[in-house]
Order: C-alpha cells, then sequence, then structure tokens
C-alpha cells in the first residue's frame, strides 16, 4: 500500500490505472478505523481491481460546538488497517490540499437530508455531500462503498450521485457489530467504561421496535415510542431521537408497510451515537 497526500499525485497514478482498464473502487473514512471500515475495504477489494481509500476529517460536516478538535486520530494504526483489509492506495490529504481556498460552492441534497440527521445537525449533510462529490472527482472511482450504520448518509450520498450523474455505483455495506450489539464507530472511544456498558441499549431498542413491527405492531408512533422507553431507562443515555421510516423516502407509513428502517440517536456524555435496523412488512 502507498500513501499519498496530494490530488495530483493520487490522480496521476489513478489515470494510469484507468488507463491499464482497470476498475477503481473507493472507501471513504474520516480514519480512526475499525472492524467496520475494514468491512468496506474488504468489499471493495473483492469487487474490484485497485482499492483507494482516504482519510479526511472533513471540516465542512461538523457543526459549531461538536466534536472536530477532539476526533480522534492514528494515523499510524490507520494505515497498518488499511493494508491488512487490502487497500492500495490510502489517500491522506491535509484540509489545505483538499479546501486550499475558502469554500464558495457547496452540494446540498434536498428531502432525504432534512429529517432526523439533518434535522439534529443542520449543516452535516451538506458537508458530506461535498466532500464525497470532491472525492468522487478526485478519485473517479466506479464503486463507492459506505456503510449501513450511517443509513441516511447513503441515501443523501446516492441522491448527490444520481443528481450529478457521476458514474459512481455507490455499494451498501452491512454495519459491523461489537459481540453485545454495539455498532463500532470511532467515535466510541469516548465512551468511559460505564457509558461504554451502557450504550448496547440502542441496539436492544431497535430490535425491540424491528421485533414488535415482526408481531403485528402497525403505529409507528407506539414502536418509536417503545424505543425511546427502553433507551430513556438507562440512565447514562440521553435519547436524541428513535423514528421508524420507510427506507427509501423516510417518510413515515402509517399503518407501518414495506421496507422500513428502525433508527436512534443517543448521547452518553461526549459521545452521540447513532444506528439502525432494517425489517420489511
Ligand atoms: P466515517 O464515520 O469514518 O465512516 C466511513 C465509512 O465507514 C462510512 O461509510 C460509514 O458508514 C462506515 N462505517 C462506520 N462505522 C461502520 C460500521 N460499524 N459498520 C459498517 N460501516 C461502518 O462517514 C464518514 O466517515 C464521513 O461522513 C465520510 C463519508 C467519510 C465523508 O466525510
Amino acid at each position: 500500500m502507498r500513501t499519498i497526500a496530494t490530488i495530483a499525485e493520487l490522480r496521476a497514478e489513478l489515470d494510469s490505472e484507468r488507463a491499464a482498464g482497470r476498475t477503481v473502487g473507493f472507501v471513504p473514512t474520516m480514519g480512526y478505523l475499525h472492524d467496520g471500515h475494514a468491512s468496506l475495504m474488504r468489499a471493495a477489494r473483492a469487487d474490484t481491481d485497485v482499492v483507494v481509500a482516504s482519510i479526511f476529517v472533513n471540516p465542512l460536516q461538523f457543526g459549531v460546538g461538536e466534536d472536530l478538535d477532539a476526533y480522534p486520530r492514528d494515523l499510524a494504526r490507520d494505515t497498518e488497517l488499511a493494508g491488512a483489509a487490502g487497500v492500495d492506495l490510502l489517500f491522506t490529504p491535509s484540509v489545505d490540499e483538499m479546501y486550499p481556498r475558502p469554500v464558495l460552492t457547496t452540494v446540498s441534497v434536498a428531502e432525504v437530508s432534512e429529517g432526523l440527521e439533518g434535522a439534529a445537525r443542520p449543516t452535516h449533510f451538506a458537508g458530506v455531500a461535498t466532500v464525497v462529490a470532491k472525492l468522487f472527482a478526485i478519485v473517479g472511482p466506479c464503486r463507492a462503498y459506505f456503510g449501513a450504520k450511517d443509513f441516511q448518509q447513503i441515501a443523501v450520498v446516492r441522491r448527490m450521485a444520481h443528481d450529478l450523474s457521476f458514474p459512481v455505483e455507490v455499494v451498501a455495506c452491512p454495519t459491523a457489530r461489537e459481540p453485545d450489539g454495539l455498532a463500532m464507530s470511532s467515535r466510541n472511544v469516548y465512551l468511559t467504561p460505564a457509558e461504554r456498558a451502557a450504550a448496547p441499549v440502542v441496539h436492544t431498542a431497535l430490535r425491540s421496535g424491528a421485533a414488535a413491527i415482526a408481531a403485528g405492531e402497525r403505529d409507528p408512533a407506539a414502536v418509536r415510542d417503545l424505543m425511546a422507553q427502553i433507551i430513556t431507562a438507562e440512565p447514562l443515555a440521553e435519547l436524541d431521537y428513535t423514528a421508524v421510516v420507510d427506507a427509501d423516502s423516510f417518510t413515515v407509513p402509517d399503518p407501518l408497510v414495506g421496507n422500513l428502517r428502525l433508527l436512534a440517536a443517543v448521547r452518553f456524555g461526549r459521545a452521540r451515537l447513532i444506528d439502525n435496523v432494517g425489517v420489511t412488512v
């Protein structure tokens, strides 16, 4: 694996790979890699000839008062993990390399960006859509891999790629979890031991919501409230939202029917964790 920090060098390298007829798979990340990230890299490795991963903590997607400065970083460990997961080129641009001038052009995706995470973090998805559009333009992948853990992010990226005619297939990969169900996340490092012990309640609540639907519950408010009750019963958890939505439109079907997604956002001390599960009626 080679590590490349400039856009020009990465473009030159990938131009010659594409000229030789090789397909490029891409995994964008913010680093502090874990097995969830590695699972995306392994999927790219299995599908494409040249695997590119990026590590860039994108300032544009952090709101005021969020954890941009505290966001965990460990490039030495990340380099080892990415190499072991089959990455060929690790792109590690600086903030100056990505944003050498004030950002006057941003990409915002209406509707799918507006509820849930978009409501809780109003500038977040425009920051994500903008950096992912830039990265697609820099890397030129034919496939890009994203984790279902950030379910709404995939919808935003898919729509952005479609609306801007990027010739990129957006591939969704399943959420990697710790043995107790907690979704792997770079932000889990913020959890104290007591918060870490409490955090699996998020997945427990989502599974209970899915089980209620499987058992015949069709009232979205009842499912939302059931999940909220389970989470608020945990003293260290501070509920942001629970929701059940149509997996494609993010609207709330009433009665519940079709391909559904149950989602939650919960704070434990400094950490704000999100998770989701799917169920089909
Ligand atoms: P980051 O949080 O580092 O995540 C990078 C990718 O890894 C995302 O597609 C995310 O959904 C996926 N991922 C994270 N945890 C996962 C898990 N437990 N299982 C499976 N996949 C997981 O998401 C971002 O960075 C940024 O918003 C980014 C897309 C890179 C744009 O800056």
